[in-house]
């Protein structure tokens, strides 16, 4: 029994504001931006768009290739689902109801459960992860859609030039299936191996302060800010770069392999720069790792499944090909999938 990646889809809003455009509106430069992180520009949705709309239409595409492909309708490839997992640090709602159940109803998913995991950028890994638990522990389960969607636009302080340059929105989706393929030995397939971790000491390191339970809005509360990121860069690209190591190297020994049988490394696209140092510690060519932080900024959740719709739809990966998933963020939180596409 193997848990396959079948399709992906990704939705990104047009409009594009390069580095240039957002020097226009605050003290930065191009060459601030680009030397401390690599990108060049992030896609913003606009006011009418919420996290769960930028993941239903990256899920519709997703859904369109699987219906291509089984002979299908689009409708009878929703209604096929039995699980909707959502991660995002961005829902449409404060707790609850959750970013996924909007999804199952505009889908049509009438028979998929959905819930939301919230584990900061690392959220699709962890996703992938419950997913293919929850298709193994039940034999009647057999199709879940994974999706990583994000408005990170939506909760920066736009006056704090240190988090505000960073962030971008858009969605990635998976759909993973459960197949008759063997999960170990010859001929494996699908997510072979997870490693999932957690450092909650580093809790403080990067924030929503408000709006929770810890330190609601109050009636006649005068607002000084949005809801918004709060984030010690530094604290973060430390702990960033020590755990992208461990966990690649984590991941290799446990599988018994080296960096060389890995087609691609499709890092969580936070800085260009943390997956350079990576690469230096590990001695992996940097060119191993997959990067488009250039053109999309830090999409949190949305990082990876854009990367690995991009990489699947311009024929970049083939069937067989091992590639390694790896990510960390707000929790703090890490994870890595090993799969076999
Ligand atoms: O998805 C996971 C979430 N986050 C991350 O992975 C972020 C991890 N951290 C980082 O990527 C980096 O720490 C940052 C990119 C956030 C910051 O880079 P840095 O090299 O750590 O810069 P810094 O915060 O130490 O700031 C250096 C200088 C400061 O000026 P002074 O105090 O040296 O005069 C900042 O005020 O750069 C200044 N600065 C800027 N200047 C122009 C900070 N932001 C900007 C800006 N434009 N946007």
């Amino acid at each position: 029994m193997a848990m396959e990646i079948r399709t992906t889809g990704r939705a990104v809003p047009a409009r594009k504001v390069t580095n240039d455009e957002l020097a226009k509106t605050m003290e930065t430069s191009d060459e601030w931006i680009r030397s401390h992180t690599g990108i060049g520009a992030r896609h913003i949705a606009d006011d009418s768009v919420a996290a769960s709309d930028l993941a239903i239409e990256a899920s519709r595409r997703a859904l369109e290739s699987l219906a291509a492909e089984d002979g299908i309708t689009a409708e009878e490839a929703a209604a096929s689902l039995d699980l909707i997992i959502v991660a995002t640090a961005s829902p449409d709602y404060l707790g609850f109801p959750s970013t996924a159940c909007l999804v199952q109803a505009a889908l049509g998913a009438t028979k998929a459960a959905a819930m939301d995991v919230a584990a900061g950028c690392s959220g699709f890994i962890y996703g992938m992860d419950a997913a293919a638990g929850m298709l193994a522990t039940v034999g009647t389960r057999k199709r879940a859609l994974v999706i990583g969607t994000e408005v990170l636009t939506r909760i920066t302080d736009w006056e704090d030039r240190g988090t505000s340059v960073l962030f971008g929105d858009g969605a990635g989706a998976a759909i993973l299936e459960k197949t008759a393929a063997p999960s170990e030995g010859k001929g494996k397939r699908g997510i072979i191996r997870s490693l999932l971790g957690a450092d909650g000491t580093g809790a403080e390191h990067l924030i929503m302060h408000r709006g929770g339970g810890r330190f609601p809005f109050k009636k006649g509360e005068t607002v000084e800010k949005p809801i918004h990121i709060e984030m010690n860069g530094r604290a973060v690209y430390n702990f960033a770069v020590k755990i992208v190591v461990e966990t690649i190297e984590r991941l290799m020994a446990e599988e018994g392999i080296s960096a060389d049988a890995l087609t691609r490394i499709v890092p969580h696209q936070a800085n260009a720069r943390i997956v350079q140092a990576a690469a230096k510690r590990l001695g992996v060519p940097e060119e191993k790792f997959y990067l488009n932080i250039e053109e999309y900024a830090n999409t949190s959740a949305a990082s990876i499944p854009i990367a690995l719709d991009e990489l699947a739809r311009s024929g970049s990966l083939k069937r067989g090909d091992l590639i390694l998933t790896v990510g960390f963020g707000a929790g703090l939180t890490y994870g890595g999938n090993l799969i076999v596409w």
